[in-house]
């Protein structure tokens, strides 16, 4: 068996990864380093029987994914997957569709109708980039005073992109979070993402803890990776007094920050995941 394994660097996630395919018997692993890669548009039979995707750029896995599937190849996620995971405003229309909780959303495409839309919504508001991760280029934003000066900069300073404007209604979450892990048909582990700054990405210094996957939690993150299409995805959470919300939906999950602090071997689990689609023996 044959997996193609996509990567940009090689972090400590990958890494993992790629123990836990070395420990596997009958698993040729051939790395695939998007830095490198090309692709002969109509070449078909590429000789892998799955691909794992795990580049850190956007664009790249995206495209690549939809290149590798047009040549036949099973991949995980499937180009859909990422295509909806990777935009924001894709993924809260993906939820809202499934009927998720997720915080109020609008989206506008210029300074003047961002600005009506945000104080419609009433502060304080988040202004995110459609496109991003890792806790980038997020704004709270408290006032009119920084709501006007937020959208002047992003309109000048930015490319066309930051001209999307995703505008989220601010969730007063107190001091964490919750990202759990889909694999395939079920949430195999959650942790909590403690931080003092708003913004609790471990990228950003927040610290993670083991979260019991309660059966809200298996729920709802079931229904969010359905949603976008299934397959292996992380879910962000936030705790309300009615319940949980989803925040969005991550299709390259990096979880190297909870396989000791949950106890769930992760890259295991993905590898078999991994295995049993290029088996045939499940779908993506
Ligand atoms: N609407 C919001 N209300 C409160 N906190 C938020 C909100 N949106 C984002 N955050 C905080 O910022 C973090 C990063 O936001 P997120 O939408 O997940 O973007 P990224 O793709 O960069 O991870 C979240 O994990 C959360 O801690
Ligand atoms: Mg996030």
């Amino acid at each position: 068996m044959k997996i193609g394994f996509l990567h940009s660097l090689l972090r400590k996630d990958e890494k993992l990864l790629l123990e836990a395919c070395g420990s596997r018997r009958n698993l040729e692993v051939v790395r695939i380093d998007d830095r490198k890669l090309t692709f002969d548009i109509g070449t078909k039979r590429l000789g892998f029987d799955v691909v794992l995707e795990r580049s850190i750029n956007h664009s790249r896995a995206l495209h690549a994914l939809k290149l590798f599937e047009s040549a036949g190849v099973k991949c995980i996620n499937e180009s859909q997957v990422a295509l909806v995971c990777g935009d924001k405003l894709l993924t809260s229309d993906a939820l809202q569709k499934a009927g998720i909780p997720q915080p109020r959303v609008k989206v506008a495409f210029t300074e003047a109708s961002a600005l009506q839309a945000i104080e419609e919504m009433g502060y304080p508001v988040v202004l995110k980039p459609a496109v991003g991760s890792w806790g980038r280029l997020l704004s709270k934003v408290n006032d009119r005073d920084a709501a006007e000066s937020i959208l002047e900069h992003k309109t000048v300073l930015g490319t066309y992109h930051h001209s999307i404007f995703y505008i989220q209604e601010y969730i007063e979450k107190r001091d964490r979070d919750i990202r759990s892990f889909v694999i395939g048909d079920e949430c195999v582990a959650a942790v909590y993402r403690t931080s003092d700054h708003w913004i609790t990405n471990t990228a950003r210094g927040a610290v993670a803890s083991k979260c019991e996957v309660t059966d809200e939690i298996q729920r709802l993150s079931m229904a969010a990776a359905k949603a976008v299409g299934g397959g292996i995805v992380a879910v962000d959470l936030f705790e309300t007094d009615n319940g949980l919300l989803v925040n969005e939906v991550n299709y390259t999950m990096e979880f190297k920050n909870s396989v000791e602090t949950t106890g769930v071997n992760i890259p295991g689990l993905i590898v078999d995941y991994a295995v049993a689609v290029a088996r045939g023996t499940r779908h993506v």
